[in-house]
């Protein structure tokens, strides 16, 4: 019988309401334990929904000590904090992405989280939808060749004025937001080209944050990869891998719903063939990764990930200043 986690969710946030608080209450790994929120009236209404769960404040869920795993849908700005606060009283750490807003913070909770032997988890469920690793075995059947480019957009159109993403002191902005999935995307198709960053641009708006954004990249392996961006934007979720002997596109590649079947095409000499992919639930299956990482205790590989997001990030700040 495998051990089942408490699990807290900090804040009632779109994303926690809409996805992980259904996904944590239904997966076989996870008990959810407690919902917090500043307003604990809200926490009430929504743990009330889900039976067996209490409700609180932040700090109440921080000094539970039945809470295994603390999931952190904070704006940006504020995760840094609540991260160190919940790895300080020994939990782990699943955080929504962008990890933080300053580089420095991500070396300094890497580095407590691997004394303390907790985990440190960048939200990016995507990862678990199994149409990629599709991708990946069509990659390593060689049906596109050589591999020459790597190109990947995410954007949608504008979100209402008080929305979090643009406010600066929230750590909003398109990059932290939108333009991490490329970013991820990239790492996580190709891991193993050793991209080095040639060039961004961020473009602000009067709100003070990046509304949009591109980069652009290459590697010792010949491969270069155009990233794109943005949050005033035509609807894009995609990414294409451009080979010598043909090309794969996924056009719904970072947010894919339960029940969605997303369609991937790939094109070679011999025509374009639209495939169709299965509906699969990538927060149930991230949920399942997180617990067999804490059945393990191997976090590594986690650590290196949300090193290696943050250390991207931080150049496309450098770069487009
Ligand atoms: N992985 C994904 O697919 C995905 C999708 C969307 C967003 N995200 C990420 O999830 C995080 C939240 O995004 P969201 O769109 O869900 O945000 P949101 O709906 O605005 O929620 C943020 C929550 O943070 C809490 N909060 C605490 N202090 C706040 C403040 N000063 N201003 C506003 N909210 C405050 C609030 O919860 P209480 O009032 O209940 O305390 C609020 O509901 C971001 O890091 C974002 O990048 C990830």
């Amino acid at each position: 019988m495998k051990k089942l986690y408490n699990a807290a969710v900090l804040g009632c946030a779109h994303i926690a309401v809409r996805s992980l608080i259904p996904e944590f209450f239904n997966s076989p790994r996870f008990n959810l334990a407690a919902v917090a929120s500043r307003d604990t009236s809200k926490a009430e209404s929504i743990a009330k929904q889900y039976q067996g769960a209490a409700w609180g404040t932040y700090d109440e869920i921080i000094n539970d000590k039945n809470i295994d795993l603390v999931y952190i849908p904070l704006p940006n700005s504020m995760h840094y904090t609540w991260i160190m606060k919940a790895l300080k009283s020994g939990k782990h750490v699943l955080c929504e992405k962008s990890l933080v807003t300053e580089y420095p913070h991500i070396e300094e909770i890497i580095s407590y989280a691997r004394k303390q032997k907790l985990l440190l988890a960048e939200n990016f469920q995507f990862r678990f939808h199994s149409q990629h690793a599709w991708v990946h075995k069509a990659l390593a059947e060689n049906r596109i060749g050589e591999i020459r480019i790597f190109r990947s957009s995410f954007g949608f159109p504008p979100l209402p004025n008080d929305n979090i993403r643009y406010s600066k002191d929230l750590g909003g902005g398109a990059l932290f937001d939108a333009g991490a999935y490329p970013l991820k995307a990239m790492q996580f198709m190709l891991p193993d080209y050793n991209f080095t960053m040639k060039a961004a641009t961020l473009y602000p708006k009067n709100s003070g944050v990046d509304i949009s954004g591109g980069i652009y990249l290459d590697c010792p392996e010949g491969v270069v990869a155009e990233l794109a961006f943005g949050f005033d934007n035509f609807y894009q979720c995609n990414y294409e891998i451009w080979g010598n002997a043909g090309k794969i596109s996924a056009t719904r590649a970072f947010t894919a719903p339960p029940g969605f079947k997303p369609h991937i095409f790939l094109e070679t000499a011999a025509g374009t063939e639209d495939l169709e992919m299965p509906a699969d639930n990538h927060f149930h299956n991230m949920l399942l990764h997180i617990a067999e990482c804490l059945d393990s205790g191997d976090f590594e590989d986690e650590y290196r990930q949300d090193l290696k997001q943050a250390a991207y990030i931080k150049q496309v700040l450098e770069l487009a200043r």
